[in-house]
């Protein structure tokens, strides 16, 4: 094994009707004032909101509620609540709802915690997060993984420019994981979660650095699982096993634990957040839209690691390293279409580009051609616009 840090301070508590300890769970990580952050409406509809704030109030916690987050969590609406958190005093942040309601409770904490820096200084990288109130989750999808992480995703919608920020202070305080919370996830999310979970590890397997054994075999088993679960998930939403095999490799996927002892690459989620800064498109689909043509575009950097994945996760047995490679990618493309996920821009929903919409995604991606991104194959401006231009069609 190579070196490594692993550092996740979360306290989990997983299983059915959790959500009942929401008050105890705030109490120990400190919450004495709760600022509850919701999305659009999905908790409200359920009955989630009101359970937790009946559970709130019979604990004598007083709490104010702030909605409307949206997917592709808006720089400007996190700015509304770093103030509502202010206004109401909260010294707790309680996230109900996934990803982009999660990472919009950390940019909260963070901003409520020092309220003489904007925020987006901390997403610009012209300053690091110091401090920050706990955050507590209630998770009502799978797929972020940001229940644990130690990263927070927002959009600047004057740019179109979405990208994320890590740092343990974005590690949540608790994460209360009910797996019956998520059988009202639409298919389309579902789905689209399933992705994002899928590429959390495959983002950090793909790679140049060996001798992290341990680790490959945690991830191949997790994608194995993962994928076996994803099938009877999308034909029965209601199987408790499977929806709480899915959650539970969501958070695991992307804790830090699938990528010990290496450097993690997440090339094809920066290809992908332009897409969704630009487009507004759903982050697992972007995901499953750039996969094939980065892998395509890389794989003759090291065949071997491909043709590894496509034996020990699709039991791809036969043919050359390079055959196998191919065929594990095509495997994955066959299992995201058979889960109704898009593999080009067509399928996308965002039409086919033009040669100048195309440099503009690169541009983004590369600060104007400064900078690379990612580590298994650095991608700058050039890179960029080659892979974007195989996924287009
Ligand atoms: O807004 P509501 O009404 O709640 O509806 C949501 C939303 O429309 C709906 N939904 C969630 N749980 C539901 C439900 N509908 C019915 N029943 C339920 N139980 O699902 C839609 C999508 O919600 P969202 O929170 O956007 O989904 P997800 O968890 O996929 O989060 C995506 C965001 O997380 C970022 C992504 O970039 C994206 O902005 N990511 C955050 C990461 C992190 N912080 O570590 C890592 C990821 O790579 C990712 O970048
Ligand atoms: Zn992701």
């Amino acid at each position: 094994m190579n070196t490594f840090t692993f550092y996740t301070p979360t306290e989990i508590v997983f299983g059915k009707d959790t959500e009942a300890k929401v008050a105890e769970l705030t109490k120990k990580h400190g919450g004495t004032r709760v600022l509850i952050v919701y999305g659009g409406g999905s908790v409200k509809k359920s009955g989630l909101l009101d359970r937790v704030e009946e559970t709130l109030k019979a604990a004598d916690i007083p709490f104010a509620e702030f909605g409307g987050v949206q997917p592709n969590p808006r720089l400007s609406h996190a700015r509304e609540g770093v103030k509502a958190a202010a206004k109401f005093g909260a010294d707790l942040i309680l996230a109900v709802g996934g990803g982009s309601v999660i990472d919009t409770s950390k940019a909260i904490a963070h901003g409520a915690a020092d309220l003489s820096t904007d925020i987006w200084e901390y997403w610009s990288g012209s300053k690091t997060v110091a401090q920050s109130l706990p955050v507590g989750v209630i998770l009502t999808i799978s797929a972020a993984g940001s229940e644990t992480s130690n990263r927070a995703v927002l959009t600047n919608e004057e740019t179109g420019k979405k990208c994320g920020i890590n740092t343990d202070f974005n590690r949540p305080a608790f994460a209360i994981m009910n797996p019956e919370l998520t059988y009202t996830i639409p298919r389309r999310q579902l789905a689209a979660g399933i992705a994002d979970i899928m590429m959390h590890t495959l983002d950090r397997y793909v790679t140049h650095e060996e001798g992290n054994e341990f680790t490959d075999r945690v991830a191949e088993a997790l994608l194995k699982n993962l994928i076996r679960f994803a099938k009877l998930a999308m034909t029965n939403h209601r199987d408790y096993q499977a929806m709480s095999e899915i959650m539970w490799c969501g958070s695991v996927s992307h804790n830090g634990f699938t990528s010990l002892g290496r450097t993690m690459d997440f090339g094809v989620h920066k290809l992908g957040h332009e897409l969704s800064g630009f487009y507004d498109s759903i982050h697992g689909e972007t995901l499953t839209t750039m996969w094939p043509a980065w892998a395509r575009y890389v794989m003759m950097d090291k065949p071997e690691r491909f043709a590894q994945y496509a034996e020990n996760v699709w039991g791809v047995c036969v043919g050359t390293p390079i055959e196998r490679a191919r065929a594990g990618i095509r495997e994955t493309e066959e299992f995201w279409h058979s889960l109704g996920l898009p593999l080009s821009f067509t399928e996308l929903g965002i039409g086919i580009k033009d040669d100048a919409e195309i440099e503009k995604l690169a541009d983004s991606l590369s600060a104007n051609g400064t900078k690379k991104v990612a580590v298994f194959r650095p991608l700058g401006k050039e890179e960029a616009i080659a892979i974007y231009k195989l996924a287009n069609h």
